[in-house]
């Protein structure tokens, strides 16, 4: 048997597993239907290039700032695919430092995650990789270095995948917000001490200046009448936004990419690093030449993100058409009262390379073996059956925020500190605050060996990391 038709005839079996399993577990039931495991290929090939390499870009007042970019752009560009599409991404590092390209989100095959040492060796300077997958769902993703993550990330190497709909509705435009925060030094420039004490011991590294793509101002103007669906994304090392939207119509339509069950209210959403929340905004026609200020409220300071300022042109015809919000999201009631199949136990100590180790269940992930290849150095793998409901409950043993973040499956929340909770949408990265507990039900349809990480990148920089193997 041809190893093709061998991991055919593995999948087919594994479809007879989980249907038979299916009728014994209410809860693959109600999880039929949520997201597809195969993608729906579109036949369209979309071939991109992408460079990353040092360069300098105007910020704030228009000074140059030395960053490293993709394509030579912060945010870089923005890659827009439909559902379906092969994508292709013909990738050169010209970095003074090996890197990786992860797809947040995006469940891709394994080889295609970028994680180093683990699914592909890292990409030297003046290497090159090409990453091939096609999205098996629509929505708001984004991509980043997976190696030394808390500096090239900082450094300015993040950008967006946007995955269109089969069909996308027709918003009056579509628009993404890139929300970061920099640590500029005296002199300007991006303070270059990295993983410090400071950052370790704290919630990773906040910044002095924040910017919506790439801009302390931002200024988004659109005509009275218009809907958009607004895309935003938390890029920050350590960073949590609250964003207020004030007088806004605007319905959260979308968490961590794919849709909610039904429109929500934005009030009261905390998007952690890795986060991403979509809204549906329309603009009154009675907003002529009005502006509207989006506020950051997660810190005592409120922190002005954004504006849109309506023009004084007469009102377009607001598009009309239901909101997509109607995914099939199970509630899982009870779930998190079933034992959970993996604990993850968040906490620090004293030692290691930064002189703090942050651990998951008493491990801390060596990054300095990883880059080097040395499989021998991974922390064992928590299995977890594909196709199979599976609980899984993180356990914040320290005072620090500590959003995690799984790799190649989304989940659900069902309880926070033991009290039940049912959001309507999937996440793949939840915030946890001080001696937080939360459970979370998901059942993962994509094989590999995925990451479980903290996305405070100095956190995960020095060991809040580990590992989950779906099969
Ligand atoms: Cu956005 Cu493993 O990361
Ligand atoms: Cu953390």
């Amino acid at each position: 048997m041809s190893w093709t038709r061998a991991v055919r005839a593995l999948a087919l079996v594994a479809v007879a597993v989980a249907a038979v399993a299916g009728r014994a577990d209410p809860r693959l039931r109600e999880f039929a239907g949520a997201y597809p495991a195969e993608a729906t290929p579109t036949g369209v090939v979309r071939s991109f290039t992408l460079r990353a390499a040092p360069t300098e870009i105007p910020l704030l007042d228009g000074r140059p700032l030395r960053v490293w970019a993709y394509d030579g752009r912060v945010p870089g560009p923005e890659l827009r695919v439909r559902v379906g599409d092969r994508v292709r991404v013909a990738f050169t590092n010209d970095l003074p430092q090996p890197t990786t390209i992860h797809w947040h989100g995006v469940r891709v095959p394994n080889a295609m995650d970028g994680v180093p040492g683990v699914t592909q060796p890292p990409i030297e300077p003046g290497g090159t990789f090409v990453y091939e997958f096609t999205p098996k769902d629509a929505g708001t993703f984004w991509f980043h270095p997976h190696l030394r993550s808390s500096e090239q990330i900082e450094r300015g190497l993040f950008g967006v995948l946007v995955v269109e709909d089969a069909v996308p509705p027709p918003w009056s435009r579509d628009v993404v917000w890139v929300l970061d925060d920099w640590l500029l030094a005296p002199d300007g420039q991006i303070d270059p001490h990295f993983n410090t004490r400071h950052d370790l011991m704290m919630d990773g590294r906040w910044g002095n200046v924040v910017t919506v793509n790439g801009h302390t101002a931002e200024r988004l103007v659109v005509r009275a009448g218009e809907r958009l669906r607004l895309r935003l994304l938390n890029v920050a090392n350590g960073r949590v936004f609250a964003p207020d939207f004030g007088a806004l119509d605007a319905a959260v339509i979308a968490v961590d990419g794919l849709y909610a069950a039904r429109p929500l209210p934005p009030a009261g959403f905390e998007m952690a690093p890795g986060n991403r929340l979509d809204l549906d905004v329309t603009i009154p026609a009675s907003a002529r030449g009005q502006v509207f200020r989006v506020v950051d409220r997660f810190t005592r300071q409120p922190i002005p993100l954004a504006e849109i300022a309506v023009a004084d042109d007469a009102p377009v015809a607001t598009p009309q058409f239901a909101s997509p919000a109607t995914a099939r999201v199970p509630v899982w009631e009870d779930g998190a009262r079933t034992p959970p199949r993996a604990e993850f136990r968040l906490n620090a100590r004293q030692g290691g390379r930064f002189g703090i180790q942050w651990t998951i269940n008493d491990v801390a992930f060596d990054h300095e073996e990883m880059e080097h290849g040395s499989h021998a150095a991974l922390p064992a793998a928590t299995p977890l059956p594909a196709g199979a409901w599976s609980h899984l409950r993180f356990t914040n043993e320290s005072y620090r925020l500590h959003p995690m973040h799984v790799h190649g499956l989304f989940f659900k929340v069902l309880a926070r500190n033991g009290e039940p909770v049912d959001e309507p949408f999937w996440r793949d990265t939840v915030l946890l605050h001080a001696h937080d507990t939360v459970d979370v039900g998901t059942v993962p349809l994509d094989r590999g060996t995925w990451m479980v990480h903290c996305h405070v990148l100095e956190h995960a920089e020095s060991g809040m990391m580990t590992l989950i193997d779906v099969r």
